[in-house]
């Protein structure tokens, strides 16, 4: 029975060391939120995520988009990403001109906030949903389905209305749908393809430092990794072949690229810390483990390892 307990543990921590964040669901969003102040002042702001990576922005002075990492264009060509463009300039005009002029009809109160949404998403099984949606004031007010603009549950008679006159502009409605349908469905793949391969030549990067001493005879022993990715990642204090025990973990937290930062602590007598080294393991290091041996060369960032 004991046995069978270890054997299903290490099945549990073997599945753990695989996982891979991409079988998880992956969404892209483009994201507009605009506060309206007053008739004549509109301010936007525009960005493109996916999941809670930004990966694009906007420039309004020249109506372009901008392209936060080298991966940020999936495979899409110059003239497709033109063509969008030109929808967006398009959109990003005629979308407060018409909510100026029918705030007073829809009772929006000035100042008020729209965020407009357009998405898709990719679930673990392979389908890809699309969503678009607008809100006022944080509440979802309408959203696209099967060709045209439905109320929202919670958008009353007003959301009604706004269905009513949005439903009439059929050129943007066939846009949408070819977003939400094919161009978003067709990015997220392309981007996520060159997003990982982005990521697969980057390896993890480790150094030693101490912390503050817990005592005048312990020491505080930090191991920090930086920019890995998939998650998955095993950091040990170690002497010889000995694990220590008593370790500490920071929580795994994000850097602005997508890779990830951890800190593992180790409090020891400051008389006993002749051979003891952080190994790191990963994914990306195909099996060549990180060691880094404390004492050999002075702590900081870029402590080299063997
Ligand atoms: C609209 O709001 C902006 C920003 O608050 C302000 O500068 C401008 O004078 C206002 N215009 C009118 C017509 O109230």
């Amino acid at each position: 029975m004991l046995l069978l307990q270890i054997l299903l543990l290490a099945v549990l921590l073997a599945g753990g060391d695989n996982e891979d964040a991409f079988q998880e669901e992956v969404s892209f969003k483009i994201i507009r939120s605009s506060s309206f102040y007053n008739h004549s002042w509109v301010k936007s702001r525009n960005s493109a995520w996916l999941d809670d990576l930004q990966t694009h922005g906007w420039d309004s002075n020249s109506g372009r988009i901008i392209f936060l990492h080298p991966w940020s264009k999936g495979n899409f060509s110059k003239e497709e990403i033109k063509e969008l463009e030109k929808f967006f300039r398009a959109f990003f005009i005629t979308m407060p001109q018409i909510i100026h002029r029918y705030a007073s009809q829809w009772k929006f109160k000035y100042p008020f906030e729209i965020q407009i949404t357009m998405s898709c998403e990719l679930h673990p099984g392979g389908a890809i949903v699309g969503f678009n949606g607008l809100a006022y004031q944080g509440s979802e007010l309408i959203h696209f389905q099967n060709n045209s603009w439905l109320p929202s549950p919670k958008g009353g008679t007003r959301a009604q209305d706004v269905c009513r006159l949005v439903n009439q502009y059929h050129v943007t409605k066939k846009m949408v749908e070819r977003i939400i349908s094919d161009t978003c469905p067709r990015f997220l793949l392309s981007v996520l393809d060159a997003w990982k391969a982005d990521l697969q030549r980057v390896k993890p990067e480790a150094w030693l430092s101490t912390g503050p001493n817990p005592s005048p005879h312990r020491q505080m022993l930090v191991c920090h990794v930086s920019g890995f990715h998939p998650k998955p990642i095993r950091v040990q204090w170690m002497r010889g072949e000995q694990v220590q025990q008593g370790t500490q973990q920071s929580g795994i937290l994000p850097n602005a690229d997508g890779t990830w930062y951890l800190q593992v602590f180790l409090e020891v007598e400051a008389t006993e810390t002749s051979g003891l080294y952080c190994r790191v393991r990963h994914s990306s290091l195909g099996g060549q483990d990180i060691l880094l041996y404390l004492g050999k060369k002075k702590l900081g960032p870029h402590w080299e390892w063997e």
